[in-house]
């Protein structure tokens, strides 16, 4: 039977390319998105993915998000973590609002996306979650202590997840992307943006689906043995 994967922030951007690459992988694909009523309905009639809607920092409508989905689609055995907003700014004009924004989306958020599935995938004895995180979790980054801090937790949680869920047939491993051209990555300030592709080695941004591959090996039955894994994919930008 086909395996049902979850995808947050799953109709734009990286998520976009995760959703797509998954259902070609021959899963039954839901993905959430958080307030862009247009894209995921442009999304869902290209596709034919359902796209549901709800704020992953809010823990009651996670839940319930993800027991429609189960009542629609069946027990979800693959969920991609992915949803994340950016508040940059430098630390001395950090506010405690973008501060508290992006740990609730990109951390607390992570949170309550799993929590919900992980005592259906521990009674299945299967599971595959997959995190993205972000090349700035693995070495920080000027103007995102927020982002930053999020991205590292991220991979505090797989690398937890990991050791609990072993025996229970579940994996949880993180992909930790460079800088891909996707909107997030434009709406930096241009000439910023030209100085980050200087600093990697490839000499270019990189492509969502590159990282949608990385997710389609670790989701499937194939990488059983892979479990608190990060795979960097960042063009040779940082080595950890
Ligand atoms: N390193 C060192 N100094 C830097 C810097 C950097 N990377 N970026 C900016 N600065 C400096 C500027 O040169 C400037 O210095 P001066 O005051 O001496 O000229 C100063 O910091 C900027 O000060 P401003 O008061 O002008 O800053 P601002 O309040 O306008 O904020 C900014 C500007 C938000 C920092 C903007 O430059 C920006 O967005 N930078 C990009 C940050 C970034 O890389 N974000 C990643 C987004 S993509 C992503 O997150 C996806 C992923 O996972 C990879």
């Amino acid at each position: 039977m086909a395996r049902v994967a979850l995808v947050t922030g799953g109709s734009r951007g990286i998520g976009a390319a995760i959703s797509k690459a998954l259902q070609a992988d021959g899963c039954t694909v839901a993905a959430t998105y958080a307030g862009n009523d247009e894209a995921a309905a442009k999304f869902t009639e290209e596709t034919g993915i359902k796209t549901y809607k709800w704020n992953v920092g809010d823990y009651e409508s996670s839940a319930a998000g993800i027991a429609k989905v189960e009542e629609e689609l069946g027990p979800i055995d693959i969920v991609v973590a992915n949803a994340g907003i950016t508040r940059d700014a430098p630390f001395h004009k950090m506010t405690p609002q973008q501060w508290h924004e992006v740990i609730d989306t990109n951390l607390t958020g992570v949170f309550n996306t799993i929590h919900p599935i992980w005592p259906g995938m521990r009674e299945r004895k299967f599971g595959r979650i997959v995190v993205i995180s972000s090349i700035n979790g693995q070495k920080g980054q000027f103007a995102q202590v927020n982002y930053a801090a999020t991205k590292a937790g991220d991979l505090g949680i797989v690398k937890s997840l990991a050791q609990e869920g072993a025996r229970a047939g579940i994996t949880a491993n993180a992909i930790c992307p460079g800088y891909i051209a996707t909107e997030m990555v434009m709406a930096v300030p241009e000439k910023v943006r030209e100085s980050i592709i200087g600093q990697i080695p490839a000499g270019r941004l990189g492509e969502p689906e590159e990282i949608a591959r990385c997710v389609s090996f670790l989701a499937s039955d194939d990488a059983g043995f892979i479990n608190g894994s990060t795979i960097s994919a960042n063009g040779a930008q940082f080595f950890v």
